[in-house]
This record gives structure tokens, sequence and C-alpha cells, in this order.
């Protein structure tokens, strides 16, 4: 993944939709007792415990020593391993690979694909979840307007991997992957609270913050609230225009 660093804590205190809102995608993996099974990019472990309930031996894998430290003291039971979801083996090839909200942080999406397809038996199957084309566009460019407004610089390159149905679909072709379903959705997201705005910017954003002095920061951050206050709130609370890429695809079995 990325090299940024993240506040396990925050996460837990205020992004808990994103394990809950991945719920869904587990009736779609359907995992079976004993089947091997990843999750690529398992945060602090909600989801992986949750495929462990059904008895399927799930690893659960991150590149962040914070987010794997929350997991371990949250599920010590789980077997978590920490590794960079663009470049990583397992020991045995495993029967289904699950990700949640996981591989839009890993911008070398052929080096995800590759090794996703080099950890999976043949014919086992990939189900993901990430952002899709169009994700967070909303946040994004009130963000960068409010940082505009203030003179302050613009983050150097867009910080994600957002692909259209299509181009993920041709990529995961590429490396061997038979494309079961794909399909890009709007799913706009809830926030908690009425500071749920600039949780979501200080969690996801939050390096082009921490450059800022304290008063420069809560210009930047009310300057974002006051632009997307029209579109984004909605009676008592944010909404983040959230879209999902969701996959499933197989590994295709030798010729
Ligand atoms: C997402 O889950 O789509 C996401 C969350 C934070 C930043 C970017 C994307």
């Amino acid at each position: 993944m990325s090299e940024r660093r993240w506040d396990s804590a925050l996460y837990e205190a205020h992004h808990g939709y994103v394990s809950r809102l991945g719920e869904g995608l587990l009736c779609l993996l359907a995992p079976q007792p004993g089947e091997r099974i990843l999750d690529l990019g398992c945060g602090t472990g909600h989801l992986t415990q949750q495929i462990a309930q059904s008895g399927a031996c799930v690893t659960g894998l991150d590149s962040d020593a914070a987010m794997l430290r929350q997991a371990r003291a949250n599920y010590p039971q789980l077997r978590f391993i920490q590794a960079d979801g663009q470049d990583f083996q397992i020991d045995a090839p495993c029967d289904a690979i699950f990700s949640n909200a996981a591989l839009h942080w890993m911008p070398n999406a052929r080096g995800a694909a590759a090794c996703m397809a080099r950890a999976l038996r043949p014919g086992g199957r990939l189900v993901a979840e990430f952002g899709g084309a169009g994700n967070v566009q909303t946040l994004y460019d009130g963000f960068c307007a409010a940082l505009r407004e203030f003179g302050q610089p613009l983050p150097a390159s867009f910080p994600w991997y957002f692909p259209a149905a299509e181009d993920y679909s041709a990529l995961l072709e590429a490396q061997g992957f038979q494309v079961l379903a794909a399909q890009v959705f709007a799913r706009p997201t809830p926030l908690e609270g009425e500071d749920g705005l600039r949780q979501w910017y200080t969690m996801f954003l939050g390096e082009h913050l921490e450059r800022l002095d304290p008063g420069g920061r809560e210009r930047v951050l009310a300057a974002s609230e006051r632009r997307l206050r029209p579109t984004q709130w909605q009676d008592d609370h944010w909404v983040a225009d959230y879209t999902r890429l969701r996959v499933v695809a197989r590994l295709r079995e030798a010729p």
C-alpha cells in the first residue's frame, strides 16, 4: 500500500461505517468452513473476524503497523500479517481473496492484481469492493478549493486509485482472472456526527492539514464545510459522495 501512516484510534472511533458497510460484501464471498481466505487490506480486522466466524481459515493482511496492532488487539485469536498489498506472497495458495475499501490505496493496481493471482489457487475467487470512478470527487474538490482559497499548495497528485469497471476488469483479465461481475454504483455515505466532514478530511487527507498551523487548519476545514454544506449536509449529518466498484472474479484454470 501507499506509505501513509494510519491513525487507527481515529479510524476506530469515527469510521466504523467502513467495515459495517462492507458486511454486504461478505454475502457475496460466502465463506465456507475450512476454506483458506485472505482478507487483503484488513485494517482493524472486523471483517476478518466475520469471515472467521464462518469456520474459514482466514488471514488478514495489511501494510500498516498501527492498523495491525489494533487488529491483533481486537482479535488476538486471528492471524494477521504485515505486507504491501502491491508486492506480497503467501506461503500456500488460498481459495478466496476478500478485499473491502483497500484497493484504492494501492496505486500499483497491476502489481496488486498480479500478487492476488499468484496467491489464489486456480479457480479461486476474488470478491472486492473499493472506490470506483468518481469516488469522493465532491469532497476532494471542496477540500482543494478551500486550500486554494487560502493560498495553500494542492496535493501533488490525486491520492487514490478509482478505476472505471471496464478498466479494472481489463487489468484483472490480463492477470489471468475471469471477471464475473464488475459494477460501479453510487453509495452516498452518511458521516457520523456534526464534525463528520472534518473527521473525514483529518483521517484521509490529514497530511495536507498537518503542515498548516492550527489557525490555518481551522480556516481550511471551515471553508470546506461552507463550500459543501449546500449539497452534502442533509438534515443533521454530512453525506460523502462515495461510489463503489464491486468486483467478483475467478482465477482461470491453466489451459
Ligand atoms: C473509500 O472508501 O472509498 C475512501 C475512503 C477514504 C478516502 C478515499 C476513499
